[in-house]
């Protein structure tokens, strides 16, 4: 057992607070027992019977949950240095694509490597990830498009959970592309999917929830609808990449099926988000896709006044968001989503949770919630947001455990 003391400002961020309600204390403390959080309130009201249990004085810095990327794309192989100069030249996202760069060049790089090879790659990123008080991270796969590479992203992410603290969630995204050697029978790749690949998943417990992109070029709705059902009667969550680069009414689906969550939604339309406010769905911005590709950015104020819970996540992967960085997109999302800070730690943290159907266990800093602590240099979350920083993190505990200590 240990207590936190002299923390300058700790935010509670609970799952049944209003989004702009992080719940902020001044002058606090917080117990930890075993894994869980034992205690938390004002340090003047610490209970006697933890005053002399071994203290770790904050210096009035800033405590929060520990931080979940709830979308990322964090296995695949090589990266796409030469497609970001193709479009600083003009061409755009989409044309790349159908040249057979984008997706199609990482399927190949990601189906060439090894299962070694593409777990060293994750654990060095996973390092820098930690680093950042990011303590849980949604994983998806979608870089392989066959059986065996798909399954290898799957089994690469069970073994890096045993390999290394940050929590991997998961996600899986044979729906991300047809691959080249469907093109003249996108059927026989959706049969592949729904009844060989998602019913195995499911049955080996390789993936909490299952994604679809659903975008021209991609999948279409009812491609999509017949995927997630399958993957719903596997027991799998539901997830869909909807409404990043047109509106395709992707928003909707992802309300009709019940998804956890419906990510990106930069055009998504207003009769979407009233959807997305009705079936309960949290939406997932990526402000980090919307800077690299020069595409608009979600109307998060919208969606937050019809009701919608809008988490901040980086979408990590080679093409359209390559860094992990989820404080950077934190400060993008207030500066360009014109979000509080307040909402976008909630953001990060119990909304983020909810994303991944976590928010009774992790993202709140409460009694019975997993010891996920996130200790920043900043003495508010408004500074820590405004001041932006290569790395404020100083330090982090995963389940009661120091993962990292600069304190
Ligand atoms: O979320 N939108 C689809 N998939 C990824 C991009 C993948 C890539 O470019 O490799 C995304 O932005
Ligand atoms: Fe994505």
């Amino acid at each position: 057992m240990f207590v936190l003391r002299n923390i300058g400002q700790l935010a509670i961020c609970s799952a049944d607070a209003a989004q702009q309600d992080a719940g902020l204390i001044g002058a606090a403390a917080l117990v930890i027992e075993d894994a869980r959080i034992a205690w938390v309130g004002s340090e003047l009201a610490l209970p006697e019977r933890y005053t002399s249990h071994e203290s770790i004085d904050c210096r009035q810095r800033l405590v929060v949950p520990g931080l979940i990327d709830c979308h990322t794309h964090l296995c695949f192989g090589g990266w796409r240095g030469d497609e970001f100069e193709m479009r600083l030249q003009g061409h755009s996202y989409q044309d790349i694509a159908a040249a057979g760069g984008g997706i199609r060049s990482t399927v190949a790089a990601t189906r060439a490597n090894s299962a070694e090879q593409l777990m060293e790659k994750a654990l060095c990123s996973l390092e820098g990830i930690l680093d950042l008080g990011v303590t849980t991270l949604e994983c998806k796969s979608g870089y392989g498009l066959e059986q065996t590479a798909e399954l290898k992203q799957l089994q690469v992410y069970r073994q890096l959970n045993d390999l290394q603290a940050v929590e991997l969630i998961p996600t899986f995204l044979g729906a991300h592309m047809i691959p080249d050697e469907y093109q003249h029978d996108r059927e026989a790749y959706i049969r592949l999917l729904c009844d060989i690949l998602i019913p195995a998943i499911g049955e080996q417990q390789l993936a909490k929830f299952c994604d679809a992109f659903v975008e021209e070029g991609a999948f279409n709705i009812e491609e999509a609808r017949k995927i997630l059902n399958t993957a719903k009667a596997s027991g799998l969550g539901v997830k869909v990449h909807a409404d990043q680069l047109s509106s395709g009414g992707g928003a909707q689906l992802a309300a009709d099926l019940g998804a956890v969550s419906a990510e990106h939604l930069e055009y998504a339309d207003p009769e979407g988000i009233e959807a997305l406010a009705l079936a309960g769905t949290v939406a997932v911005s990526l402000p980090l896709a919307s800077l690299y590709l020069g595409e608009r950015y979600i109307p998060a104020r919208d969606m937050l006044s019809a009701g919608v819970r809008v988490a901040v996540a980086t979408d990590f992967n080679p093409g359209s968001a390559p860094s992990y960085h989820l404080p950077l997109a934190m400060t993008l999302a207030c500066l360009n989503q014109k979000m509080t800070p307040q909402e976008v730690l909630m953001g990060v943290t119990t909304v983020a949770a909810r994303a991944i159907s976590a928010e009774q266990r992790i993202g709140s800093l409460l009694p019975g919630y997993d010891a996920d602590i996130a200790i920043i240099d900043a003495p508010s979350v408004n500074h820590w947001l405004y001041h932006f920083r290569a790395n404020a993190c100083c330090g982090v505990i995963k389940s009661g455990n120091w993962e990292r200590n600069l304190c």
